[in-house]
């Protein structure tokens, strides 16, 4: 019987409490990437956070020890810390965000690089309102890319997301451990969108190849978007 009310009470009681406590808010880190290699001292911290939090402030740990505060301004931490060499484990916390762990290795040799990011104020060349702590997507993405790279997507068979104004699927726009800031490289970033069964036959067919050296991942004067 005992047993029976308790079933009951928990059945009553859970789905309000869960109601009343939508998913944890968590973080999402946005530079530098998992296990960065880092050979700058001055680290720049980026890291949205996602879900419901009434959180105004993080703090950071470095290797176990609390390193001080930094401003959550409309969800978005933007934020330098300054790093000995050698391995790190940061943490970032705030009280009603799930914690997010940022490992970093800092030595001498150069694994993630930084896009455009010597001050923060940077951040207003392809954010409007980034002063106020508004990052909402740059709209018309191209267009903000192109006031300094304008050689981009000029031959007459532009690839389909460049078309669409898009470069994100492939570059991170604020920095990346790989060459050219892409996300990833070799045919893994071409397979994200092409797996259907005409390129993946293609594709099987040159094993791994790299895409790029026939096909121009931007435009061309040739069909196929070839060199
Ligand atoms: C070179 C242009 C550029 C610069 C400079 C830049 N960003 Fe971004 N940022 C973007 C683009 C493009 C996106 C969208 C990425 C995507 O679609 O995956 C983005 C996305 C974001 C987001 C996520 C927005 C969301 O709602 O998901 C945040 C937060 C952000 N940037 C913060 C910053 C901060 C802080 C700085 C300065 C330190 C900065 N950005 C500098 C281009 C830039
Ligand atoms: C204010 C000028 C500026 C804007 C706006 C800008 N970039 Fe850049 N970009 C640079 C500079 C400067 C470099 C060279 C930095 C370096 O190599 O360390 C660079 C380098 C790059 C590279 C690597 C080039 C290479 O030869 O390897 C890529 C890819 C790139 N940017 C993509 C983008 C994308 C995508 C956007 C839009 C989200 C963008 N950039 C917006 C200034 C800009
Ligand atoms: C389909 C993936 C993809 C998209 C979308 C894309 N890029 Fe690239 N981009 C690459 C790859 C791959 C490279 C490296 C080139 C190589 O390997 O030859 C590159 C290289 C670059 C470079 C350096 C070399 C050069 O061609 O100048 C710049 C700058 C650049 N991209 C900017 C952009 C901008 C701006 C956009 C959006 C208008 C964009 N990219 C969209 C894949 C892409
Ligand atoms: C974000 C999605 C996306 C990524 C990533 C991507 N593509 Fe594409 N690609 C498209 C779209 C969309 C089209 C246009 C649709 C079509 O013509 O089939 C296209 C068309 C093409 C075409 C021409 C197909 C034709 O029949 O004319 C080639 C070749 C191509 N892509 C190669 C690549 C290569 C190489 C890479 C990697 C560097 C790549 N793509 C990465 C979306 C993507
Ligand atoms: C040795 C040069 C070469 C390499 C390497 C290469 N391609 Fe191609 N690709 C071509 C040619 C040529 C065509 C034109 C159609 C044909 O002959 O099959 C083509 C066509 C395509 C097409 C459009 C037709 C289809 O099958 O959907 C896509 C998409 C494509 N390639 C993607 C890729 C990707 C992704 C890679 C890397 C894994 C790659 N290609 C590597 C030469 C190459």
């Amino acid at each position: 019987m005992r047993k029976f009310l308790i079933t009951i009470i928990l059945a009553v009681v859970l789905p309000s409490t869960a109601h009343a406590q939508p998913d944890t808010a968590a973080f999402r880190l946005l530079a530098p990437s998992e296990e960065a290699f880092i050979s700058v001292e001055d680290v720049l911290l980026i890291a949205k956070v996602e879900g419901f939090s009434q959180a105004k402030m993080v703090e950071i740990f470095d290797n176990g020890k609390a390193i001080g505060f930094a401003p959550l301004k409309k969800g978005v931490l933007a934020h330098r810390v300054k790093l000995s060499e050698g391995r790190h484990e940061l943490v970032l916390a705030a009280p009603d965000v799930r914690k997010q762990n940022v490992k970093i290795f800092r030595g001498k040799q150069e694994g993630y690089r930084y896009h455009i990011e010597r001050d923060l104020s940077s951040c207003g060349t392809c954010h409007s309102g980034a002063g106020e702590g508004e990052y909402g997507m740059p709209s018309a993405q191209e267009k903000v890319c192109l006031q300094c790279h304008d050689a981009v997507g000029t031959g007459d068979f532009i690839h389909g997301p460049v078309a669409a104004g898009s470069c994100s699927p492939c570059h991170d726009p604020h920095g990346s451990k790989d060459s050219h800031f892409l996300h990833t490289t070799g045919k893994e970033l071409c397979m994200v969108c092409h797996s259907q069964n005409l390129s993946k036959e293609h594709i099987e067919e040159r094993q791994n190849a790299d895409c790029t050296k026939c096909h121009d991942p931007h435009s061309s004067a040739k069909n196929y978007h070839l060199h």
